[in-house]
């Protein structure tokens, strides 16, 4: 079987719309001046051998040392800016702002934004955390080896003013990884314990690093689902006895309110030792099942809903799925597929069905998109907002997304290991 890196294909996709006829050149654009506060970071990308808190040890790429590297903390509307060292990764590496609709040029695209930073050499990022909620980041050069291998950590951008449907007193951030042969919640094999007060609320936001789709199950109290890829949902219901599946990619930010016993759980079926036990520590009493979480599910709809009512410009279809040898977006992998061509300003409804070869959360780069429609029907709920789609066998959404953001941009499914095999395209500007 073939195995390229995307990168690769994009690079070429990139160097092909630069022969078509000039299009805009992505190196170009660049975060505007302003007088933001500044947040500085360094980052140095290094080989490390850990230790890991089950006694294994792994040969590991890590970002300051560690694996997930720093959490990364700023305030909405700073001027984030973080320096990249490479000590000695002889592929290079970058950083991609998973969710971030950062000017395309600080995209972390090695080959078509910028080269790979090669060992002793830097780079340094510079944008503005504009949209408070719950990122991450990780190495986007031959990114399905080097994510895996650990250069990725979380990215926190904390809202200027909380939300009202917010009244946590206590946050957490659970970051899940396959790291070697073990599955890893912020770089612990034994799980997680949030400490709370009977009574107290706790936002729990869960990103989930890994490849594959992750169900979690809250027992022990009720909850809400308060954003999903850093967006708040409008009022969100209380929930119960509800599996919530995160695709490869995706973030959600749960609100759990510590139960009379102080026992609640939050727990994924496939790493069972990775709960987080909520309250006092120790585990409630597991029940089995529950309903799958829906779109019907995600909240209330906003009383003047600015629902795109205008005409879309640009209407694409994408089918992800598998060939032979590849995972294939409309039968095609990599650089035969053509980009999505758009212009700025334009309107843009993006079909995407999925029709086998496993799960494809769909990801596009520099932009946000809104959830229309699932499989013909039309969401009811809050307006749902995602940079990463989790897509199930069989599925077919319809997503409404503005061209706001110039440049060229990567749309590829975040599996990475099935982007690395063909399903990864291009979203570029006229
Ligand atoms: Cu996390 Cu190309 O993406
Ligand atoms: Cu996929």
């Amino acid at each position: 079987a073939h195995m390229e890196h995307m990168e690769t294909a994009a690079k070429k996709a990139a160097s092909d719309s630069k022969d078509k006829d000039g299009m805009l050149s992505c190196a170009a654009i660049t975060a505007p001046e302003s007088s933001a506060p500044i947040r500085k970071f360094d980052i140095t990308a290094a080989r490390t051998i850990l230790k890991l808190d089950n006694g294994e040890t792994v040969e590991a790429w890590t970002f300051n040392g560690s694996s997930p590297g720093p959490e990364l903390r700023v305030k909405e509307g700073d001027r984030v800016v973080v320096t990249l060292h490479n000590k000695d990764l002889e592929d290079g590496v970058t950083i991609h702002w998973h969710g971030i609709a950062v000017p395309c040029s600080q995209d972390g695209i090695a080959g078509v934004t910028q080269d790979a930073v090669p060992p002793g050499g830097q780079f340094t990022y510079t944008f503005i955390a504009a949209s408070p909620g719950t990122y991450w980041y990780h190495s986007h050069q031959m990114s399905s080896i080097q994510a895996s291998k650990g250069l990725l950590g979380a990215l926190i951008v904390e809202p200027k003013q909380r939300p009202v449907s917010d009244p946590s007193t206590v946050e957490a951030t659970a970051l899940y990884q396959q790291l070697g042969s073990a599955m890893l919640v912020n770089g612990s094999a034994n799980g997680l314990a949030v400490p709370g007060k009977r009574g107290e609320q706790v936002r729990l936001r869960l990103i989930n690093a890994g490849n594959e789709t992750m169900e979690f199950d809250v027992d022990g109290a009720p909850f809400r689902v308060l954003a999903m890829d850093g967006h708040e949902l409008h009022s969100p219901g209380l929930l119960d006895g509800t599996i919530i599946p995160i695709g490869a990619g995706q973030r959600y930010d749960l609100l759990i309110q510590v139960p009379e016993s102080r026992q609640a759980v939050v727990y994924s079926p496939m790493a069972e030792s990775l709960s987080i036990r909520i309250g006092s520590g120790s585990h409630p009493q597991h029940s089995e099942g529950g309903k799958l979480f829906s779109f019907v599910d995600y909240g209330m709809p906003l009383p003047n809903d600015p629902a795109p009512s205008v005409e879309p410009d640009r209407h694409f279809e994408l089918k992800l799925g598998q060939t032979l040898f590849a995972k294939s977006i409309n039968g095609k992998s990599f650089h035969e597929i053509p980009p999505m061509t758009v212009k700025e300003g334009d309107h843009i409804l993006i079909s995407v069905s999925n029709e086998g070869g496993g799960d494809h959360p769909f990801h596009v780069h520099g932009h946000t998109f809104r959830v229309l429609s699932r499989n013909g029907v039309a969401l009811k709920g809050s307006p749902v907002y995602l940079d990463t789609l989790l897509t199930k066998k069989g599925e077919t959404y319809e997503l409404y997304m503005e061209a706001n953001n110039p440049g060229l941009w990567m749309a590829h499914c975040h599996n990475l290991k099935h982007a690395s095999m063909g399903m990864s395209m291009m979203l570029d500007y006229e």
